[in-house]
């Protein structure tokens, strides 16, 4: 097992953790538990899940599985159940599934009654090596994704990586490449380990969100440092938008996004044009994007209207060696 200590909670990695979650809760004092779920996971894991929520006598509320779970109709929705079943202040809620219901879930969690406690229990490989740590909560709105959120930090995330023997393979390699992005910013072993197909275990989880962790520590609220994580995700949120979030994994369109930003490195001087081939090469060879590769310019519509993206210009972040991120900003007329 290992435990990952951060100052505001702690990350738990261990196979088979979620059977035993009645003791991890022992340090936590509350009058009920909810539980939402991710109605797909609920039914692939139902003996499990059903065994742990009669042992601790807790409350659930399903959630269709999906991005379009992550609007504001949901989050009504479930807040109107979770008050109808009598949910009070001290009560704590566990998010029991991919990001869509961790950011779902820690949304609600930091705006009902103001805030009540919540546990991450991720169930995908992109939750538990990115999405859960971090304290970014959201949800999406017809105008853009992530519009409405709250930098909120769960009490505890609870990683058991049995959750991902049925993971499909489209979302697995959707989570490979979040943990492709956390070795290429910090960690050359855990690249290594990568190239040589290490399985991946709960060694590599703990390397990757070592990452995550390490660098939010630096910057929690997002205001500088932290948008190094965004390496790729510049290209990748117009990919999601083009493709109206169906047909493409948040994952592939990293993987896809982290090219193009290589590419632009080349294109401003600032990424060796070898770095960049070897890493598309290496995406190729993963099977984490396939040939034709999609053009960057052909998504500049979607980042000129991107209501994230700065009036002024872009801080876009590029990759001037392994492990090298750098944050600029650029003019996007220097793009087409
Ligand atoms: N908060 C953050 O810092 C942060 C970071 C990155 C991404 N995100 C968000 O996370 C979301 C993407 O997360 P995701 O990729 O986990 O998507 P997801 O939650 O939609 O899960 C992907 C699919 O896998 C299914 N699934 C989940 N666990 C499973 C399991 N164990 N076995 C089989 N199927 C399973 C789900 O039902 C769903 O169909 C996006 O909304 C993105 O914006 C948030």
């Amino acid at each position: 097992m290992a435990t990952i200590k951060t100052e505001a909670y702690d990350i738990i990695i261990e196979n088979g953790s979620f059977t035993r979650l009645k003791s991890e809760l022992e340090t936590f004092t509350y009058g009920t538990l909810f539980f939402i779920i991710d109605a797909k996971v609920y039914k692939l894991h139902y003996e499990k899940i059903t065994r742990i929520i009669q042992t601790l006598a807790a409350k659930i509320i399903l959630v269709p599985h999906g991005e379009q779970s992550k609007s504001f109709e949901t989050y009504r929705q479930v807040i109107a159940k979770l008050l109808d079943k009598g949910i009070k202040r001290d009560d704590l809620l566990i998010a029991l599934g991919g990001g869509v219901i961790g950011d779902l879930t820690g949304f609600i969690a930091a705006t009902l009654y103001r805030g009540i406690r919540f546990i991450q229990v991720p169930t995908t490989l992109l939750s538990m090596v990115d999405s859960s740590i971090g304290g970014k909560t959201a949800i999406n709105l017809p105008e853009g994704k992530n519009l409405i959120g709250a930098f909120y930090m769960p009490k505890k995330v609870l990683i058991d990586p049995l959750f991902l023997k049925t993971l499909p393979d489209k979302e697995y390699k959707s989570g490979l490449s979040e943990t492709y992005k956390a070795a290429l910013l910090q960690d050359a072993t855990l690249l290594q380990k990568l190239k040589a197909g290490h399985p991946i275990d709960e060694t590599i989880i703990k390397q990757a969100i070592d990452v995550k962790k390490t660098i939010v520590a630096q910057d929690p609220l997002d205001e500088g440092y932290r948008h190094i994580l965004n390496f790729g995700h510049t290209f990748a949120h117009a990919i999601e938008r083009r493709y109206n979030f169906k047909d493409i994994t948040h994952g592939e369109a990293v993987a896809e996004g982290m090219i193009m930003a290589l590419k632009i490195g080349v294109k401003f001087n600032q990424t060796p044009r070898g770095l960049m081939e070897a890493i598309e090469q290496l995406f190729l060879e993963k099977d984490l994007v396939a040939k034709p590769l999609l053009d960057y310019r052909d998504f500049l519509h979607e980042i000129k209207t991107d209501k994230k993206v700065v009036q002024d210009g872009l801080n876009f972040v590029f990759l001037s060696d392994y492990q090298k991120p750098l944050i600029k900003k650029i003019d996007l007329r220097d793009l087409s």
